[in-house]
């Protein structure tokens, strides 16, 4: 059916992508890798930072022909990267210049709930939202995407995501490629179905429902990018950006890289790898050594841990070309990879005051669908807390857990492979596995405004796989979401 769908029927609303399963080597690598643009600020109250976003629509051309309609912010497609240092106080201006309601949450960061853009944060079309919160994490690789209850796939699928790097004095001490756009590369990852005429198809889901899974791959918004490497070292900040598939990243020739940093920022110590797997809205930075006038691709490869090579549809199974790397003849560098990275974390050995356990089936949690207005549970500040997630069908799924980085202590009771020993605020739960997740929770108390968990394929966050907590300070008890917000 080259190029087209079929409605599969049956109730599901499942469609069936035109399946062109290898696309390594049907690449051209003919575009340069677009860079997204530093956001730039104002000077706010009491010394913060003012970054107006602007929600819009546009057009882009991403290939010969017709261009697509797609969404951006402060611009047509994706968004600036944000940067900002912690300790800094930051403020928001969120228009939201579309025609619909929508919001923008920022992913993986510590801030009070009612600033964290999840689906009581609602923006009104034509409204302006204004958070604000210091920042307090350590440096990390963020990002941001909208979180409407029942519309994130969308949202998120017609281009209103960025990046949101936060950096801090002991990272910058490490003498890590950091020099953004030239050896600090930001790679926003997407899959994307185009039709005939260009648009994104918006739902294509593959059988067993999860989610539009593309055949087509962005990387910042380019099909089909290089990029010219001038230095011996280069960071890239990978982000798995994608709806629904999952990658198993490495480059054409196999060789090793270095991973420096998971969700949460740096790891202990870098690991060496030629593989990594991350799923939807996991991010990594690796280090990549380059020898003088040499190309080599990064690519997705086909998963044997996940299944990829069985057939079954489950986003692993694909050979996919991603960016290619074209080094100078010359190459500049007084860069390195520290033996030693960041502090590991440091959870395994806290007083567990409450054990959670989560079961990940049939777009529910522990057998429950998302309700707006029903706050699943509460965690008390400054405890640690267990989290031990399961998924209990045969589907793939991760877990996302707003305002906290965890530990994962254990996976099937064993010890974690090497890059899920930093901090983390998504981890991929494979089918028929057990994940231990400490956290400890607080510094933002509220017990009527709760933060997200859930699955983070959009399409089984927007179908109810997700699940509200608030974080209560002493003698504070579960309240209620006020009614409905509006922030315009
Ligand atoms: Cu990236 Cu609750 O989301
Ligand atoms: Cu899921």
């Amino acid at each position: 059916i080259g190029g087209a769908f079929a409605l599969a029927g049956g109730g599901l609303g499942v469609y069936y992508a035109a399946a062109k399963r290898d696309t390594a080597g049907r690449i051209g690598f003919d575009s340069a890798l677009a860079v997204p643009p530093l956001a730039g600020s104002a000077p706010g109250e009491a010394g913060s930072r003012v970054f107006t976003l602007g929600l819009r629509s546009g057009e882009t051309a991403f290939k010969e022909g017709a261009a697509t309609r797609t969404w951006g912010v402060n611009g047509a497609y994706l968004g600036p990267t944000v940067r900002a240092r912690r300790g800094e106080e930051v403020a928001f201006a969120v228009r939201n210049e579309l025609d619909q309601e929508t919001s923008l949450h920022w992913h993986g960061m510590h801030l009070p709930a009612a600033m964290d853009g999840g689906p009581h944060q609602t923006v009104a079309p034509g409204g302006t939202w204004e958070p604000r919160w210091r920042i307090d994490q350590q440096a990390a690789t963020l990002w941001y995407h909208p979180h409407v209850h029942g519309a994130t796939g969308d949202h998120t699928y017609r281009g209103l995501t960025g990046l949101f790097i936060v950096d801090d004095d002991a990272t910058d001490a490490l003498n890590l490629p950091s020099e953004y756009g030239v050896d600090d590369i930001p790679m926003i990852v997407q899959d994307r179905a185009f039709d005939r005429d260009n648009q994104f198809e918006e739902r294509i889901p593959l059988a067993g429902s999860l989610g539009v899974i593309g055949d087509e791959i962005l990387v910042n918004g380019t099909l089909g990018p290089y990029f010219d490497v001038t230095t011996g070292l280069v960071r890239l900040r990978l982000l798995n950006g994608s709806n629904a598939r999952l990658y198993n990243f490495g480059f054409s020739d196999d060789r090793a890289f270095s991973l420096v940093a998971t969700d949460g920022g740096l790891l202990a110590e870098p690991w060496e790898t030629d593989r990594l797997h991350l799923s939807p809205g996991e991010r990594a930075e690796i280090v990549v050594a380059f020898e003088p006038g040499e190309t080599v691709d990064l690519r997705s490869y086909p998963s044997p841990e996940y299944g990829g090579a069985s057939g079954r549809l489950d986003g692993f199974a694909d050979l996919l070309d991603i960016c290619r790397f074209r080094a100078a003849d010359t190459l500049s560098d007084d860069t390195e990879v520290p033996a030693v990275l960041g502090a590991a974390p440091d959870l395994a050995a806290e007083a567990v005051a409450q054990e959670r356990s989560f079961v990940l089936a049939s777009d529910r949690i522990n057998d429950r669908s998302m309700a707006m207005d029903r706050i699943d549970f509460g965690v008390r500040e400054g405890t640690v807390e267990v989290w031990e997630v399961t998924n209990d069908n045969g589907y793939l799924h991760n877990f996302h857990v707003h305002d906290v980085q965890f530990q994962v202590l254990t996976v099937d009771g064993e010890t974690p492979p090497p890059h899920l020993r930093g901090w983390k605020d998504t981890v991929m739960v494979a089918q028929g596995r057990r994940y231990r997740l400490a956290m400890r929770f607080g510094g933002h108390t509220d017990p009527n405004m709760p933060y997200m968990y859930h699955c983070h394929l959009l399409q089984h966050e927007d179908d109810g796989m997700m699940g509200q907590f608030v974080v209560l300070g002493e003698g504070e008890e579960v309240g209620a979401v006020p009614a409905a917000h509006d922030h315009a």
